[in-house]
């Protein structure tokens, strides 16, 4: 590139907690080359309590948002259109070479749309996973974009072999492994220095965690009552830290609950936590039950045994190289699992191939090289 040419502009596009986690080795990576890349991070705003965001930005050490479209909590498809629209008239100012989207949440898929349609090119970070599940609000994200996107970045073999499948060709998909690992390896001493155990008076290996966020499990009494039934039994076990997603926050406060609840005296339900807290949290369990898949992933990488409590994964490979089990939301069969891993019974995993601290930094290679051809690192 000539002196004095402008910097190839590159969007980088988050929304949501998980996103947060995923961009900040990105972000990193391409500011490596910020000598020839002009790196923004645009907030769409669909997490903004600061316990959701801010928390994240500090402990990541993510700078603030160069752009917050501010959108906020609405229905699917209203969501999904205010950011389309949003993003859409920052993108029509800005015109950026690239915008680069991460995981499956709303925000993911309307920038993906916007952008495409206006001729910018998008890269999908965390492309290529499939539940099968169309009931997932994920799974359509998931899909949609790694269809609309021009360059696919996968975390593990099946997600390559899912796009090849689908008939995406392979000159678009590269395989860099998992930047959510990038973070808990780049955080990791900030993570060990973190006070949370003595914070919640805990023992390392004498507590087990849980999460629960999925509509699929949270939004109706029927699905989030049998598994409450079985932390419930797992209390009289262990201890049980419960830090608890807004949307499950609201559904405990339900009525039809309140009986069930008042039983959980084991069981501490507390705000979401930071990152580096909860991963310390998570490293130092005995059990994780989660229905998230960013801790099947995490637990695996840090050989914690997990419980998922869900019917089906987008990540196999938490269960087939990792710690996970999948188990649904029947009480017999989590608690079953459970006490099998509270009698030692755990499985042990290993990690998978190019979860290595070091995603971010392929991806920014094949951005580098893809936006400005012929210029060598
Ligand atoms: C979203 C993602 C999900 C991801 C999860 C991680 C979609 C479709 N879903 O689900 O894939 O696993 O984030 O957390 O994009 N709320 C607050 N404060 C906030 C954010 C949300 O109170 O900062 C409450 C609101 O009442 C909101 C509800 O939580 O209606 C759900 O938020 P939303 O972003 O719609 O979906 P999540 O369940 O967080």
């Amino acid at each position: 590139m000539s002196m004095g040419a402008p910097q190839p502009r590159i969007d980088l596009i988050v929304g949501a907690r998980p996103n947060f986690v995923k961009v900040a080795p990105v972000y990193r990576a391409l500011r490596g080359h910020r000598d020839r890349l002009d790196v923004h991070l645009v907030h769409t705003g669909q997490h903004y309590d600061a316990n959701m965001s801010d928390v994240f930005f500090a402990d990541l050490a993510i700078p603030a948002p160069d752009a917050f479209l501010g959108v906020g909590s609405l229905s699917h498809g209203a969501q999904t259109g205010a950011i389309m629209t949003q993003y859409e008239q920052l993108a029509m100012q800005s015109r950026p070479d690239l915008t680069v989207v991460f995981g499956d949440v709303n925000s993911t898929m309307a920038c993906t749309l916007a952008a495409s349609k206006l001729g910018i090119p998008v890269a999908h970070v965390e492309a290529g996973l499939r539940s099968f599940d169309r009931t997932m609000p994920e799974e359509i994200n998931r899909v949609v974009t790694d269809h609309v996107a021009d360059l696919l970045f996968t975390p593990s073999a099946d997600a390559d072999e899912h796009l090849r499948r689908e008939g995406i060709p392979a000159d678009r998909i590269h395989f860099v492994g998992n930047v959510m690992i990038d973070s808990l390896v780049a955080s990791r001493a900030k993570i060990e220095a973190s006070n949370i155990l003595g914070a919640l008076a805990l023992e390392p290996k004498r507590y087990a965690v849980a999460t629960l966020h999925r509509p699929s499990n949270v939004d109706r009494d029927e699905t989030l009552a049998p598994i409450l039934s079985a932390l419930e039994s797992i209390q009289a076990r262990v201890p049980i830290v419960f830090p608890a997603h807004p949307r499950t926050q609201r559904r405990l406060a339900a009525e039809g609950l309140r009986a069930l609840r008042a039983r959980l005296t084991n069981v501490r339900i507390i705000e979401p936590l930071a990152y580096c807290d909860f991963v310390r949290l998570v490293s130092q369990a005995t059990l994780v039950l989660t229905d998230s898949g960013g801790i099947q992933e995490e637990t695996t990488y840090l050989d914690v045994p997990c419980v998922t409590l869900r019917k089906n994964t987008e990540r196999p490979i938490t269960i087939s190289h990792g710690t996970s089990v999948l188990v649904g939301n029947d009480t017999a069969t989590i608690v079953r699992e459970a006490e099998r891993i509270l009698g030692g019974g755990g499985k042990r995993g290993t990690v998978p191939p190019l979860w290595d601290g070091h995603a971010g930094e392929r991806i920014a290679a094949v951005i580098q090289r893809r936006i400005t051809p012929g210029v060598t690192q």
